[in-house]
């Protein structure tokens, strides 16, 4: 799966700024929960000999940026933090690098939307950086920090077999890893150890020496876990609607087996492993982040979140705007009573924070 256009089709029971609003206050409080772990650990690890020296200006990017304030506040709390380090070591400000902020995502994102949430009188050279984030995104060795929050669960595709009636891994009426067969859920882990080491590498032709990457990345505590994540819920809900509509006639059989959803939810230990296996950059730190079930968006809301993330993918395999809204409506109605919406607080997605530092 190449993920989504961030499409600016209607939006119904919505309007897109409604959307994009809502979406972004929910990837926000992400950001937020992992601000003062994330500054803590850059001014702890970011080494001001090695990387000032080598270049008159200190590049950040974020990864995956999307289109809302979110990315812009990341970017501020790395600042922040690099700069609370030249202070500790009481260097002048005169003589801090300047900052190059880039805001990295898919070609079909939005970037004039980040632009308007920059703030006039900034301190920094903003640009955008258009392409996927498992390439090189820019000249060798040429970035200090990297940060993304929200987008490492994002596949670069999905995993061929799961869509191959004659593999093992062949989903056949499901449309993602969860409550699946045991070789389905392999294909999907196999896809995304095989993209993250595809990150990783990227990451080490394009940041310098000492360098950092800063990650927020959606896990789950243990494997298992992830039929009791809102996300993977809200996946079985849409394959319940989907089968539904097969049996109204809406849509075929085989076009919900031809069908997945390209995302993958790892657990803290696998991550590690995939990070330990390409080699290229050293844990400096691994924190989870819990409690962010409670303080959710209104059940009432939640396919609006949805639809600003899926709508895309939806639109490109079913292909009418009428099929997308009438999935959309279907999940609002069955939502309402998923046992674990109306307990949010029961939900077992975390966030883990894990800071890196690329080896020599
Ligand atoms: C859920 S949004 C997260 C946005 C933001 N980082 C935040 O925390 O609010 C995930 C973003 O990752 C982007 N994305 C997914 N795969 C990507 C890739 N291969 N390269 C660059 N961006 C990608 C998507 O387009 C989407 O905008």
């Amino acid at each position: 799966m190449a993920a989504q256009s961030n499409s600016s089709a209607p939006v119904a029971n919505g309007s897109e700024s409604e959307v994009h609003a809502l979406s972004d206050t929910n990837m926000l409080r992400v950001v937020k929960a992992g601000e003062s772990i994330l500054k803590e650990e850059i001014t702890k690890h970011f080494d001001i000999e090695s990387l000032s020296a080598s270049t008159k200006s200190i590049r950040i990017v974020d990864v995956g940026c999307s289109y809302g304030a979110t990315t812009v506040q990341a970017v501020h709390n790395i600042m922040d933090a690099i700069k609370s380090k030249y202070k500790s070591q009481e260097i002048l400000e005169d003589q801090v690098p300047e900052f190059e902020v880039f805001f990295n995502d898919l070609e079909s994102n939005d970037f004039n939307a980040v632009f308007k949430f920059l703030p006039p009188n900034r301190d920094y050279f903003a640009a955008a950086l258009p392409g996927s984030f498992y390439n090189p995104i820019l000249p060798k060795q040429s970035l200090h920090v990297v940060h993304s929050s929200n987008s490492l669960n994002w596949l670069s595709e999905v995993p061929k077999a799961v869509t191959d009636s004659s593999s093992p891994a062949y989903n056949k009426g499901k449309i993602h890893c969860t409550n699946a067969r045991k070789e389905v859920t392999e294909a999907y882990a196999a896809q995304y150890a095989k993209d993250l080491d595809m990150f990783f590498s990227a990451r080490a032709q394009d940041v310098a020496v000492g360098g950092l990457l800063a990650l927020l990345v959606p896990s789950v505590p243990e494997m298992h876990l992830v039929t009791e994540t809102f996300t993977c819920t809200d996946f079985s809900i849409f394959e319940s609607c989907l089968l539904d509509m097969v049996g109204a006639g809406l849509i075929s059989e085989e076009q919900v087996d031809s069908f997945n959803l390209g995302f993958y939810f790892s657990c803290p230990k696998e991550l590690k492993e995939i990070i330990e296996k390409n080699g290229k950059f050293s844990i400096k730190t691994m924190a989870k982040l819990e409690g962010l079930g409670a303080n959710t968006v209104l059940i009432e809301k939640r396919a609006l979140i949805l639809r600003a993330g899926l709508e895309g993918i939806f639109k490109r395999h079913f292909g009418t705007d009428e099929l997308v809204n009438e999935i959309f409506e279907r999940y609002s109605k069955k939502v309402l009573s998923s046992p674990l919406h109306l307990k949010p607080e029961t939900q077992k997605m975390i966030i883990t924070f894990i800071l890196l530092k690329r080896n020599p």
